[in-house]
């Protein structure tokens, strides 16, 4: 990812950032559920308006989140993973992935979303790496695929920035299948990435955060 700075390949810091190696990367569990769904309702405040309804914005997204990380993160379930970025204790990101989803596209990153204050800071990058390594250390062999909001345009950029491909384009479904969360019928697009080794190569270890590379060394635990 040519864009990605060298210093983050160091664990350094610029001016506003953190150093990356403090991050730690581990599985959600039973106890994450209130934590994640926060993060989760504040970045769909931030970044999905227009298509989200500002009525479930700013009234029941927290709620929501709440009903379904709850359910998600109460037993553990080998046919998905939550993987959770920690910065000194405190949640940085996650990324949530269904392994064997489907037949075409393989496994489905469900959600991924960075802390607004951390986001361009590799975190998300590091995520997915991992997320990517979780899905090649499955039997099938899948591929990995994604919907993103069309108008989300820097999820977009990230996305391809990372290799993943263009595949398709679709009509987002209501959060809770109630439509009158969603303003109009807004589309969503699929990326994808057939071969792992895209994804892996894109996110390359070097460039990745130091403490995701220790995760994927197995020089640190990714789950408690
Ligand atoms: C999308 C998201 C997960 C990316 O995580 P991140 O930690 O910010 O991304 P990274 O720092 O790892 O970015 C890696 C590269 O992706 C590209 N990229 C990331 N954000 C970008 C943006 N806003 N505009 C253009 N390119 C971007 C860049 O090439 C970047 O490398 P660089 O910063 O060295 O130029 C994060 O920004 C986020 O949570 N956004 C809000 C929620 C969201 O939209 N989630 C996706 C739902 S499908």
């Amino acid at each position: 990812m040519s864009a990605l700075r060298n210093d983050r390949a160091r664990g350094a810091s610029d001016e506003a950032g953190v150093r990356l190696e403090r991050l730690q990367f581990r599985r959600a569990s039973r106890g994450d559920g209130e934590a994640v769904a926060a993060l989760h309702a504040d970045s769909w405040r931030r970044h999905y308006r227009g298509a989200y309804s500002d009525a479930f914005l700013d009234g029941d997204v927290l709620a929501d989140r709440l009903a379904v990380w709850s359910e998600r993160l109460a037993e553990s379930d080998r046919a998905r993973c939550t993987i959770l970025a920690e910065l000194d204790g405190h949640l940085a990101g996650f990324a949530h992935v269904l392994f064997e989803e489907d037949a075409t596209w393989g496994a489905l990153l469900d959600n991924m979303h960075v802390a607004s204050a951390l986001k361009r800071q590799g975190i998300g990058s590091s995520l997915l790496a991992l997320t990517g390594s979780a899905v090649t250390e499955r039997p099938r062999g899948d591929g990995l695929y994604l919907w993103v909001l069309e108008q989300n345009v820097a999820a977009r950029a990230f996305y391809e920035a990372c290799g993943g491909s263009f595949a398709g384009r679709a009509r987002v479904s209501p959060p809770g299948g109630i439509a009158g969360r969603l303003i109009g019928s807004p589309a969503k697009l699929r990326y994808a990435w057939r071969d792992l080794a895209v994804l892996l190569a894109a996110v390359e270890p070097t460039k990745r955060s130091a403490g995701a590379q220790r995760a994927r060394d197995g020089t640190e635990p990714t789950s408690r």
